[in-house]
């Protein structure tokens, strides 16, 4: 089984912390070439560190705010010209919790514009060098809540539903193109986002956030939360040839918590 990617460049954005710093050691640790996005200078640059440690292809730091339309475009032509990349993680931040009947619409657009937008935009430049190589793939970090919305994340609900559903039609148009398109679904994964979660729920409630913690991992069958690197290992798959036959699916990595088929 081929599950090497020497001579590929992966995009992962959101790779300062959590999930997509896992997902740009894992892909490195499979023989890719990483450009890792995010804002926080300093930490991509940490990352470079651990990621040059004992490599021998060159990794680049992108520090950039995926909400700025204007300066992604201009990037990703910069890095277009440069060399072809042939694989994209679309990952951020997600929205802020809160009920949807309590949200903006400026709310809702910022959103959209920090997930939806900024994926189009990055396929919108990369997909012509995917396709002359032959070879693409662009897996997106979103959420359980594309099969079953979870309460008190309105606004990620909403766009992860947009998201899931932006990246099945792109699956049918690429599919010719040797592009597959495919969302990755985490559940409970011990990151910064996780601790904020919980900390909003012990807030709203007045529970203790130990309380929060013990009852969200009663919904896990595993019987305890992921680690990044876990849900790193199945983005790596998804990217290599030995996935060329898996495209438009949500594949849940949540030790077995989502209840829908
Ligand atoms: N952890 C979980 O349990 C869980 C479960 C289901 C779904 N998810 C979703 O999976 C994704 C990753 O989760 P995570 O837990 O790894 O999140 P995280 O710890 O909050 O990390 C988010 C990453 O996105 C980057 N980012 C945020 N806003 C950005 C922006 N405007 N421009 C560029 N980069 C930006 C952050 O870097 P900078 O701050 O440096 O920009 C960071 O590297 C999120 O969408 C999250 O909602 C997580």
């Amino acid at each position: 089984m081929n599950t090497r990617l020497d001579s590929r460049r992966a995009l992962v954005c959101g790779a300062s912390r959590g999930i997509g710093r896992a997902v740009a050691l894992a892909l490195a640790e499979s023989g890719a070439e990483v450009l890792a996005v995010a804002r926080d200078a300093a930490a991509l640059a940490s990352l470079l560190d651990e990621l040059a440690r004992g490599a021998s292809q060159t990794h680049q730091a992108i520090p950039l705010d995926l909400s700025d339309g204007g300066a992604l475009s201009q990037r990703m032509q910069a890095i277009a010209e440069d060399s072809p990349v042939h694989i994209v993680i679309n990952n951020t931040g997600g929205p802020p919790a809160g009920l949807a009947i309590d949200a903006g619409p400026e709310q809702f657009e910022a959103a959209f514009a920090q997930h939806v937008l900024a994926a189009q935009r990055i396929i919108q430049v990369l997909r012509p060098g995917m396709q002359d190589a032959g070879y693409g793939r662009v897996i997106n970090i979103i959420s359980t809540s594309v099969k079953e919305p979870i309460p008190g994340l309105g606004v990620s609900n909403t766009v992860r539903g947009a998201m899931a559903s932006w990246s099945k039609t792109l699956a049918r148009e690429l599919g010719p193109l040797a592009i597959t398109v495919n969302n990755v679904l985490p559940g409970f994964t011990a990151t910064e986002r996780l601790d904020y979660i919980f900390q909003g729920r012990a807030e709203k409630s007045g529970q203790p956030i130990e309380l929060i913690r013990k009852q969200a991992l009663s919904l896990v069958p595993a019987g305890r939360f992921a680690e990044p690197g876990e849900i790193a290992s199945v983005v790596a798959f998804l990217a290599s040839p030995a996935a060329s036959y898996v495209n438009g699916i949500n594949l849940p990595v949540d030790g077995g918590r989502t209840g829908s088929l």
